[in-house]
């Protein structure tokens, strides 16, 4: 019969004469007095608990903690263990303190909210146990600090939500390597205080991933500058949901828009191949500036890499790759401040092919200017109809205010006052902006007098190739409509 145990309550009397329940120990426990419970959901939420209840019942697979006052997450905080526990809710509590053990009972969670709750820092290893969770909430707390080892044995973790803390750095590279977590792929890390990011350990993550770092102090170094005209340029999700949320001003004037055609290069296994940074000017690249590489397998950078390394860049820009290996082929991107204007548009990647370049089915051509144009022409030869809506805008390109030691000048397209300071999120519809040449007149960013570059309806930049207008496909911002021709 009925063992009666001072821990989980045991059975009503009327449940235990129809011998429904309690026939082994130990007793199926009841739903205590402020939770709800379904067949494998308990809810507690919302009850003003200071304590977790000991006698939940350790059957179901979700438990709703939320809007209590717990503060603390303890090695005991459920009597049992709990195996089919895959979802523990605890936003909106008081948690500081989680016990390095306190997981130990749920080893089959999926997800984890700790949300809206007052910790300030993560532990070592005290996730540890949790080696299935692929969730993990932790935004709005005080975190400043992630020990090392915080995530580890977080091996199937896909996201993590760590906005709205006080990190003024966050370790990004404890993510990658031994003890890191493998399958994350998403990251947010916005409304946070961080001001300096490593821009290698942001495009290494951003290789695998979606990582959000808006609404940061971010200083726009050239590093980021560079970060995110290189983002941009890959219509980034992160960078371009939150395009308005980020310090820098709008990045250089490169733009997919619509070149497919990437220069390629062609190496035979074994050899030795350099591949020059492309639209970045030989003579500004210099005074430590500093070109990332973001390569199939890896980012480099020219500080990196020494004589034995593989793969390095070379204080100009340059790619070296020595010995490639078939592994090598793919789509390199390079990220540097631009030096002088684009004239026309210049991809910021390239091909790669090891081995025949005939046999693997690329296009492109040699020259950085023949892929937009090919592109173009195609286009339009195609007959496929693009609508555009012609700006002119009041646009002049100007140098990056805190570009000193660059190397070279990023240019920037000023848009309008306002616009760069608002700050606000923007819409993403396309537009076209036909910019001039860079003049060595200093006029910072004032509007430009109609006349010269107007476009065509096709979208046929006037007398491109040859710099008088450069026809730039542009996303984002098409908010502010000054000029419209
Ligand atoms: C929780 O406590 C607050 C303040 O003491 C009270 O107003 C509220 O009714 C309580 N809620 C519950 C569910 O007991
Ligand atoms: C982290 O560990 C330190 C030292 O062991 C302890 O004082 C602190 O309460 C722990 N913090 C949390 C949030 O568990
Ligand atoms: C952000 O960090 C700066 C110092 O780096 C500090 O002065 C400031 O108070 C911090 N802001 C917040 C909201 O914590
Ligand atoms: C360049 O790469 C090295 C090695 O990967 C790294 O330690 C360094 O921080 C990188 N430099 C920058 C500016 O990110
Ligand atoms: C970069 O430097 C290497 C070696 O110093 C040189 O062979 C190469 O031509 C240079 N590339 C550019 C684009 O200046
Ligand atoms: C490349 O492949 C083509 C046909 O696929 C062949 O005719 C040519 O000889 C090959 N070239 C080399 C260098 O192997």
């Amino acid at each position: 019969m009925c063992r009666v145990t001072p821990g989980p309550r045991c059975c009503p009397p009327v449940a235990a004469l129809l011998l429904l329940c309690c026939g082994a120990p130990p007793c199926l426990a009841v739903c205590p007095a402020p939770c709800l419970c379904a067949v494998d959901v308990i809810s507690c939420g919302g009850s003003n608990l200071s304590a977790v209840p000991s006698d939940l019942p350790s059957s179901g697979t979700r438990l709703d903690l939320s809007h209590n006052l717990l503060r603390a997450v303890t090695r005991d905080w459920t009597p049992r263990p709990w195996d089919r526990l895959t979802s523990l809710v605890l936003n909106r509590n008081l948690i500081g303190l989680i016990h390095a053990d306190a997981f130990n009972a749920t080893p089959r969670l999926l997800h984890l909210d700790l949300s809206s709750n007052q910790l300030t820092v993560l532990n070592a290893s005290v996730f540890a146990a949790l080696t299935d969770l692929e969730e993990l909430l932790v935004f709005d707390n005080r975190l400043v600090q992630v020990v090392p080892g915080a995530f580890r044995g977080l091996h199937r973790l896909h996201r993590l939500y760590l906005s709205g803390n006080k990190f003024k750095a966050f370790p990004l590279e404890t993510l990658g390597g031994p003890g890191g977590v493998p399958d994350l792929t998403f990251l947010d890390l916005s409304y946070n205080n961080i001001s300096v990011v490593p821009v290698q350990s942001l495009l290494t993550f951003g290789r695998r991933g979606w990582i959000y770092v808006q609404q940061n102090p971010l200083v726009c170094d050239c590093g980021v500058s560079a970060l995110l005209q290189y983002w941009t340029w890959k219509q980034y999700r992160p960078l371009v949901d939150f395009r308005g949320e980020f310090p820098c001003r709008e990045p250089p004037p490169i733009s997919r828009g619509g070149v497919t055609d990437l220069q390629s290069y062609q190496v035979e296994p074994g050899r030795w191949l350099s591949v020059p940074c492309p639209g970045l000017a030989a003579a500004a690249a210099n005074q430590g500036q500093v070109v990332f590489w973001v390569t199939p397998r890896a980012v480099v950078n020219s500080s990196s890499g020494g004589p034995t390394d593989r793969t390095v860049v070379l204080s100009n820009g340059t790619l070296v790759i020595r010995g490639a290996l078939v592994e090598d082929g793919g789509t390199y991107g390079c990220v540097a401040a631009r030096g002088g204007h684009f004239d026309p548009p210049t991809p910021i990647e390239v091909n790669v092919v090891v081995g025949n370049i005939s046999a693997a089915a690329v296009s492109g051509s040699t020259r950085g200017s023949e892929p937009f144009n090919t592109a173009f022409t195609t286009l339009v030869t195609c007959g496929v109809s693009i609508t555009l809506v012609l700006l002119y805008l009041y646009l002049t390109p100007c140098r990056y205010g805190g570009g000193s030691g660059c190397g070279g000048q990023v240019v920037v397209l000023c848009s309008d006052p306002e616009d760069k300071e608002s700050g606000k999120r923007r819409s993403n519809g396309k537009r076209v902006a036909f910019s001039e040449p860079q003049v060595d007149d200093p006029e910072p960013c004032g509007p430009k007098t109609p006349g010269q570059g107007q476009g065509q309806g096709q979208g046929q930049g006037q007398g491109q190739g040859h710099g008088t207008t450069d026809g730039i496909l542009k996303n984002g911002n098409g908010d502010k409509s000054d000029g419209i021709d």
